[in-house]
């Protein structure tokens, strides 16, 4: 069988946590609620719900080296089909992400070309205009590229769509690990160039995003943030929806789990901190506002680029949707392939055939995604009110993650038989660390999501 080397194994999974949410979510939310101490929080919440979760998927995948949807019914005697069910779910739920995802970065891959091109409209008003006006310009820019440009939207999906496919039909070795240990590094020497540019040519920006950051105000810490922290730690880590599972079926029995577990947090938030030390270093530069999510990296930044110049402005611009473009590529590629595992562990098809059938129910979900911007067209399908892009989202971020997030969490805390993970994990850890880890699956974790869950759902 096919498996991952040591290093391959950390990088696969570090770059399907690095991805689009440490670039527009991670930055922003630490940001509101009081920089470092919201990182503080962050990292508790990883250590109590996140790794011990991860941990919990580890060995689902590794125990039963299955796919996640048989993963489940292979370790257990009782309710097969119910968990087969909750295993299922995971696989869907990973589905309907990447359809949507790929989406997204399709408009990533546009930005690079506008970068190319030195921003077209928006250099023209950079610096003649005054801030608001040429960020209104810069909204406008991306509004009418997502509600008017179906045809070069499509195109760019068609492209990255094409791509990812490409890499997962090339199986774990030759596709997943060999693309992420050349994006991942990549990825890491891009974003290290543009930091040091940021701190050698920021006059200030650079100290007041570190500030922004770094420096804790326990005051903005409440109960809400304490919510926002567990669900992005779920988000960015990648959990709830079988990405660990999978990738952990082909992991090596040498591996040293806790250790490689600690590497992958380690490197999602050393970079989430660097995306964001760059990302803000900009925007306090030119007294931009800290915008949210898509508008942040959208319409806040290609306008910034724009007014560094020609050259500077375009090298920057080029170098930040690139990585962007990596760290997007390497996550679309973890969430297709427990699907395409599935298909090919199940029905005993090729890579190939299990992903034209898959290819094919992304290119119809991923339009309709795509189509749901477009005026004249998306108005035609809205489901309770939202796009149905952003229903999609919405489905899958907060209401399926987290249930299948709780679903792996009990089964590993309440189904698996503990002999089974003793034996899996002392080698690994110490006695003490294994209980604590035990307690954190069994009533921690499924605790916290179900908070964050009701608060999703219900916001006040
Ligand atoms: N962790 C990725 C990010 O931060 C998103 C992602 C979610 C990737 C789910 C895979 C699966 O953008």
């Amino acid at each position: 069988m096919n498996r991952f080397s040591k290093l391959g194994y950390v990088l696969a999974v570090a770059g399907s946590a690095v991805g689009l949410g440490n670039a527009w979510k991670f930055p922003y939310v630490v940001g509101n609620n009081g920089g470092s101490a919201f990182v503080l929080l962050y990292l508790g919440i990883c250590l109590v719900v996140g790794i011990p979760i991860f941990l919990g998927e580890l060995s689902i995948g590794k125990l039963s080296e299955s796919d996640s949807v048989n993963a489940f019914s292979k370790l257990t005697d009782k309710f097969k089909g119910f968990w087969k069910a909750v295993g299922f779910t995971s696989v869907l739920t990973g589905y309907i992400i990447a359809c949507y995802y790929v989406v997204v970065i399709g408009w990533v891959l546009y930005y690079i070309f506008m970068a190319l091109g030195g921003f077209g409209d928006i250099s023209m008003v950079a610096n003649s205009a005054s801030f608001s006006e040429a960020f209104d310009t810069s909204k406008g820019v991306f509004i009418s590229f997502l509600t008017q440009n179906w045809l070069m939207q499509t195109l760019c999906f068609f492209a990255v769509l094409a791509g990812c496919v490409f890499i997962v039909s090339r199986g774990i070795i030759g596709g997943i690990e060999r693309l992420n240990t050349y994006m991942m590094p990549s990825l890491f020497i891009l974003l290290l160039v543009m930091l040091a540019y940021s701190i050698s040519a920021s006059s200030g920006g650079f100290s007041e995003a570190a500030r922004f950051l770094l420096v804790p105000n326990f005051s903005k810490i409440n109960f809400n943030s304490f919510l926002e922290a567990l669900g992005l730690a779920f988000f960015t880590m990648s959990l709830g929806i079988a990405v660990i599972i999978t990738y952990s079926a082909s992991l090596n029995d040498n591996a040293n789990f806790l250790r490689s577990t600690f590497s992958v947090v380690g490197i999602n938030i050393l970079l989430a901190i660097m995306m964001g030390l760059i990302i803000f270093t900009f925007i306090f530069e030119f007294n931009a506002p800290p915008a949210q999510g898509p508008g942040l990296v959208f319409m806040s930044l290609p306008l910034l680029f724009a007014k560094m110049g020609s050259v500077v402005g375009t090298l920057m611009g080029v170098g930040f949707f690139v990585a962007l473009l990596f760290a997007g590529v390497t996550s679309a590629i973890s969430i297709i392939e427990p699907f395409t595992f599935f298909l090919v562990r199940n029905y005993n098809i090729s890579r190939a055939k299990a992903l034209c059938i898959l290819g094919a129910g992304m290119v119809i979900i991923g339009l309709a995604s795509l189509l749901s911007n477009v005026s004249g067209v998306g108005e035609h399908y809205q489901i309770f009110g939202m796009g149905f892009l952003d229903f999609l989202d919405y489905v899958a971020s907060k209401i399926l993650m987290p249930l299948c997030g709780i679903g792996a969490a009990i089964f590993v805390g309440f189904v698996i038989k503990r002999d089974g993970l003793e034996l899996l994990f002392l080698p690994h850890m110490p006695k003490a660390v294994f209980e604590i880890w035990y307690i954190c699956i069994r009533f921690i974790a499924p605790a916290c999501v179900i908070a964050v869950m009701i608060n999703a759902l219900w916001p006040r």
